[in-house]
């Protein structure tokens, strides 16, 4: 068998199922990362896809938004990052993903994300899995997290550390 690949070893390879878990993480939050650690539990490797530009005006800048996330992702080794621009369904096919994974928090998620899962189904061959996070973060929103850092309240256990750290300086100053 030496310096052969076992026809089974080939199946199993062909049959990974590669994930795409896309956001504008402006920033990541510990419902993010509890649904990448889920995802990566669940397929074969996760690709954290960070879209560039949204009509929102993000607060972190792409290059903050993929450092902070890389260093966050650093211990699972089934999971990397990557920014897009243009259509979902065109990086998942270019990332060899099958599956989208979304969060769900709440049934006020659910009519958006139906109707963007639809969607993206009509555009192409790729399912969309809905997660749900931990009921901890069930609540938790990027949106809310920058809220309360600018009106000078803590966000401790709702962010990675880094991140904490990292919004005290964008609404503080580097030295607060
Ligand atoms: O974290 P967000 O802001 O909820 O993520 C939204 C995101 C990035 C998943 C969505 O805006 C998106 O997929 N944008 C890419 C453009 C696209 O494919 N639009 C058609 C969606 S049906």
């Amino acid at each position: 068998m030496q310096g052969k690949v076992h026809p089974v070893a080939v199946f199993h390879e062909f049959m990974k199922t590669r994930a795409v878990y896309p956001g504008t993480f402006d920033p990541v939050t510990n419902g993010h990362i509890d649904l990448i650690e889920r995802s990566a539990k669940l397929f074969d490797s996760v690709v954290v896809a960070i879209l560039k530009n949204s009509e929102k005006v993000p607060l972190f800048s792409i290059e903050e938004r993929v450092e902070m996330l890389e260093v966050v992702v650093r211990r699972l080794k089934n999971v990397s990052v990557t920014t897009f621009d243009g259509l979902l369904v065109d990086l998942a096919e270019r990332c060899g993903a099958s599956v989208i994974v979304r969060g769900i928090r709440a049934v006020s998620d659910y009519e958006y994300e139906l109707q963007m899962a639809l969607m993206n189904r009509r555009l192409s061959k790729v399912e969309t899995v809905f997660m749900l996070p931990a009921e901890a973060y069930s609540y938790l929103s990027s949106r809310l997290v920058k809220e309360i850092s600018l009106l000078g309240g803590s966000v401790r256990g709702l962010v990675p550390p880094l991140v904490e750290k990292r919004l005290r300086s964008k609404y503080t100053g580097p030295k607060a």
